[in-house]
């Protein structure tokens, strides 16, 4: 649908490109912190979206040229722009979707929890805002350590009386990107047909590829299992040292992230068949937040998919009791931390 979506059609005996002239909805989408790495062509595919007919893009700086930029894109939705605290609410009135990659990203030898100290209070702050301003809109939190920032979020909405589980999404499609990428360059499946679960959260052994249940279905041996679950656990840690102190993944997650909000909009647009993998609140272990495969519907997640979860392999039961202590002890951190400022 992505693909379809971001289709430029070509006139017919004409040199020119016609981008999507005709919206086919109107819903508003906000990124904060859209002057960043990700937040830049996170925008820009944004931008392309039919469904979107407005763009609201927000950062504490460099915002403005971002927007005057991306506005000369002969696309239907309207970019507005936004700098600074004082801003940040009216960038969120009227939001159906508000993204946030704010924060600051990896460096070579540091883990997604090293970032916690200064993410987690910028989470705080923008998740308070979207409460005060547009408390429905599905929220999608890519700032890192997602395992610590999703449970903040929640726990902020839940002090603002505005927190709707179905509503707050950890953005985990990245994980699914890699594994579906690896997996069919590894087995030569048709790359549009390969589709993998991933489950647990977002950070090192808590990224639990289901290869078992990949489709279509494919089998592994028992190395294949190792190396491509260990390469999808660490594939943003091969990013960071590729780029050597100057980020983590910003193009494939920018491609990610525009995947997860254009499955949102189509979702909110009356869409029934729509399936993502997200760290949301969740019944489907003992931990309060899990990421797995989820139905997303007008109201949000309309249904946790549990079955990816039964029949797994020995070694996906054991990668999966392992992961528990490391998540339970993120989710706690987030937790504590936004009780704490309460
Ligand atoms: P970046 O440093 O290039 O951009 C971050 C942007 O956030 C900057 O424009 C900065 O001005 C802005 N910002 C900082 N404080 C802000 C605030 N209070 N309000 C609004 N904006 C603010 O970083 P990059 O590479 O774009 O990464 C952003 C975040 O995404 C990092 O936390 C990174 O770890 C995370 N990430 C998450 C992934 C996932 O799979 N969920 C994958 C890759 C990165």
């Amino acid at each position: 649908a992505l693909r379809a979506s971001f289709a430029v059609r070509a006139q017919k005996g004409s040199q020119k490109l016609d981008y999507h002239l005709q919206p086919q909805a109107s819903f508003k989408v906000a990124v904060l912190g859209a002057a960043g790495g990700i937040g830049q062509p996170l925008s820009l595919l944004i931008k392309m979206s039919p469904l979107v007919s407005a763009l609201h893009l927000y950062d504490i700086a460099n915002v403005k040229g971002v927007a005057a930029d991306l506005s000369h894109c002969n696309t239907p939705s309207q970019v507005l722009d936004f700098t600074g605290e004082y801003e940040l609410g009216n960038s969120l009135k009227g939001v159906d979707v508000v993204v946030i990659p704010a924060g600051v990203p990896r460096k070579p030898g540091m883990s997604r929890d090293d970032l916690f100290n200064i993410n987690a209070s910028i989470v705080r702050t923008l998740v308070e805002a979207v409460a005060n301003n547009c408390p429905d809109a599905f929220i999608h939190i890519i700032s890192n350590p997602v395992n610590s920032t999703v449970p903040i979020a929640a726990e902020v909405l839940k002090q603002k009386g505005v927190y709707d589980p179905k509503k707050l999404f950890g953005v985990t499609t990245l994980d699914v990107v890699r594994a579906n990428t690896f997996v069919s360059q590894k087995k030569n499946l048709k790359l549009i047909d390969t589709d993998v679960p991933v489950v647990g959260g977002h950070a090192g052994i808590t990224i639990l590829p289901l290869l078992s249940k990949t489709r279509p279905s494919v089998s592994f041996t028992n190395e294949e299992i190792e190396e491509l679950t260990v390469r999808i656990q660490n594939a943003g840690t091969e990013v960071v040292e590729a780029k050597a102190g100057a980020g983590s993944a910003t193009l494939s997650m920018a491609y990610a992230a525009a995947r997860f909000v254009e499955s949102s909009l189509r979702a909110l647009d009356g869409d029934m068949d729509v399936y993502e993998c997200a760290f949301v609140q969740s019944e489907l272990t003992d931990l309060p937040f899990f990421a797995s495969r989820v139905k997303l519907g007008k109201k949000g997640v309309e249904a946790v998919i549990s079955s990816d979860l039964q029949g797994l392999t020995e070694y996906e039961e054991k990668a999966l009791e392992a992961l528990k202590p490391e998540l339970k002890a993120s989710i706690d951190k987030g937790v504590a931390f936004a009780q704490k400022q309460a």
